[in-house]
């Protein structure tokens, strides 16, 4: 078995977004590719934050709860603070979300004119720094979830151009931090793979194309909440567990929802996180985890509801508002919508 030889022709992310952005035509200005470079800039800083965490000690609380009531971890505010610095400073942004900041940051209204004036550009970013984070202590896979809107027209960039469907976004995407560093991202071409080379700290296109299988044979749910299901889900679980044809599902859970989607994207099956009779919304946040897996997963050809809705088409009122997530493989998803249907 002879290795095969070197690549000579590279395909970096940076590399593949240009190449997408010439199917955009002239009025692409090159804006999306600049702050996405941002976004992988910032994504080898965390990675690299959260590979080196146990040996700085940047482990463990940071000692301040955040507006969703978690005690923030060290990482998760520092991964914060490099996202919110390194956004402002690409330039490209107007408005900000991030899950660890009770409000929105509105950049280039800092009303002195001057350099933050400068600092402005036409897109939101909606992102939660650090997913999974009550896994950081025990070295499991977390990661940055990221979503994008182009401002509206003649906007200056407020509220209004976040609090939208998700089906407005230009692109979304997650980083993985695991055995390897992995970002996913869709333009809303399909969805591609890239796995960080940390020795020319390029991330290479390992993953062109991810596909949903049709059906997968896992499903991920936190069954810990079983108790709190509505009979739906009750049902729906009921159906793959004890199923006619005498084939259950596998149950995997990471309770990380970057490494859960992850898996689900590359080998089928679904991920829930259903809304239940202790927290009727669930509890992932529909602008930075719910939109930007949603559209990642309708990318590579799977469904996401809410039970009863498309995600995409769901019009948030509130930055941090919660929803429930169902996604996965079409049919699965199919399945799981049938029994909501049977209750209507
Ligand atoms: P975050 O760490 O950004 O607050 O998100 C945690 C979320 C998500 O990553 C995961 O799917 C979910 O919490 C797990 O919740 P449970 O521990 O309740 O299952
Ligand atoms: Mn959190
Ligand atoms: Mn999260
Ligand atoms: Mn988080």
């Amino acid at each position: 078995f002879s290795a095969p030889p070197p690549s000579t022709d590279l395909i970096t992310l940076t590399r593949h977004v240009l190449s997408q952005q010439y199917t955009l035509g002239d009025n692409a200005s090159g804006d999306l590719t600049l702050l996405l470079t941002a976004i992988q800039v910032t994504s080898k800083y965390i990675a690299s934050n959260v590979r080196k965490a146990r040996l700085i000690n940047l482990v463990g609380l940071a000692g301040e709860q955040n507006v969703q009531g978690e005690d923030q971890k060290k990482l998760d505010v520092l991964s914060d603070q490099i996202m919110v610095n390194a956004l402002r400073a690409s330039g490209k942004c107007a408005v900000l979300v991030t899950e660890e900041r009770e409000e929105a940051v509105f950049i280039g209204q800092g009303g002195d004119g001057g350099e933050d004036q400068r600092m402005k550009g036409n897109y939101c970013v909606v992102f939660d720094p650090l997913d999974g984070s009550s896994n950081i202590d025990a070295g499991v896979n977390v990661g940055t979830i990221f979503g994008i809107y182009k401002v509206k027209e003649g906007s200056k960039g407020s509220l209004g151009d976040v609090l939208r469907p998700g089906s407005e976004m230009v692109a979304a995407g997650y980083t993985m931090y695991g055995s390897s560093c992995n970002l996913v991202l869709s333009t809303g071409q399909g969805v591609n793979g890239f796995t960080l080379d940390e020795s020319l700290g390029e991330f290479i296109l390992t993953h062109p194309d991810i596909r949903l299988p049709e059906r997968g044979k896992i499903y991920s749910f936190n069954e810990g909440n079983s108790m709190h299901f509505h009979e739906p889900t009750k049902k729906y679980l009921e159906s793959i567990k004890f199923p006619s044809n005498g084939k259950p599902y596998s149950a995997r859970y990471i309770g990380s929802m970057v490494a859960d989607v992850h898996r689900t994207l590359l080998y089928g099956g679904i991920f829930g996180y259903p809304g239940d009779k202790k927290s009727p919304n669930g509890k992932l946040r529909i602008l930075y985890e719910a939109f930007p897996m949603a559209y990642l997963t309708e990318q590579a050809g799977g469904i996401a509801t809410t039970g009863t809705q498309r995600i995409l088409d769901v019009q948030p009122t509130g930055i941090h508002q919660r929803l429930p997530v169902f996604l996965g493989s079409k049919e699965d998803v199919q399945d799981l919508i049938s029994f909501y249907e049977q209750e209507s």
